[in-house]
């Protein structure tokens, strides 16, 4: 499919890579890019090869946020009527396979916003993370209220809201933001490996890893715990836990066949 926002491309024939490119715009995720974005998603999900998914931007912004300019002159009517912003935005909550965020630069507002929606984020050293809506008048749109405080506690949640500040890659590792911190040069080298990692595990294995510990934001600790053991107790039915466990007793790699 020819996109005009995103570039796609494939890794080893198990990694999709979607590259947010309005370079112009700081990667502004306008409502043509997030509908391409969630088309890509929607394809390499369903592509039996893809075992993980990375999305990324550029060197200076993996995005600066929702476009402004298109919703400068907005009026309530037409974002409520339509939800507009926001309505393409939550395809990415419903990809079965792991989505890793890679951030170099800015990931501010929808930015920071969609690097949270993915599944865990990889930052290089130069990334900066905000929630700036405030500034604009405005609030998050599209879940930085809720998610950035899960990801990070109540105190410093509502300091970045309320503020507007930048964090910098440091501080967003030190708070539980980003899962680990690379070097700009070795961003994309460490996150492909990681992808390459997961993709070389069992497909079903890993969908239902990520489904349980999503789990854990909507349940009790209870109800999780009970829904995390459903789904263990499952994975004995599959071909993989045969073939993962035989390998480990006879010393060697597992050959998973996503069954
Ligand atoms: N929307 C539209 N255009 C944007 C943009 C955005 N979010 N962020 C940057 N741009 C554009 C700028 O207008 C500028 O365009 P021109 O060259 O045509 O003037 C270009 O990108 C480069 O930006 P700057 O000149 O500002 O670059 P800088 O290096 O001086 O500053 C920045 C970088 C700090 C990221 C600054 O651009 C900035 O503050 N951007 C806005 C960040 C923001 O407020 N994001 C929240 C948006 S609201 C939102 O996301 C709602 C939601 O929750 C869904």
């Amino acid at each position: 499919m020819a996109y005009e926002n995103i570039i796609v491309s494939t890794e080893a024939e198990k990694v999709g890579i979607i590259t947010l490119n309005r370079p112009k715009q700081l990667n502004a995720l306008n409502e043509e890019l997030m509908v391409e974005l969630g088309q890509a998603l929607r394809a390499f999900d369903a592509d039996e090869k893809i075992g993980c998914i990375i999305i990324t931007g550029s060197e200076k912004a993996f995005a600066a946020g929702a476009d402004i300019a298109a919703m400068a002159e907005y009026t309530f009517n037409e974002v409520y009527k339509n939800e507009y912003i926001t309505r393409s935005w939550e395809t990415i909550r419903s990809i079965r396979k792991p989505v890793i965020a890679a951030v170099s630069g800015f990931a501010l507002g929808g930015g920071c916003e969609l690097a949270m929606m993915c599944d865990f984020i990889i930052a290089a050293d130069n990334a900066k993370f905000g929630q700036p809506e405030i500034k604009l008048g405005v609030i998050p749109g599209a879940g930085g209220t809720q998610r950035l405080p899960r990801a990070v506690g109540k105190a410093k949640a509502m300091d970045l809201v309320l503020t507007g500040r930048f964090i910098d890659a440091a501080e967003a590792e030190r708070v539980g933001l980003v899962s680990r911190v690379v070097p700009l040069d070795k961003l994309k080298d460490e996150v492909l490996a990681a992808a390459l990692t997961i993709a070389g595990y069992s497909q079903i294995t890993v969908i239902a890893a990520k489904e349980s510990v999503n789990q854990s934001f909507e349940t009790s600790l209870a109800e999780g715990v009970h829904f995390e053991r459903r789904i263990f107790h499952a994975l004995f039915a599959t071909e993989d836990q045969k073939e993962g466990m035989k390998a480990f007793l006879e010393k060697r790699a597992p050959e998973f066949k996503n069954r």
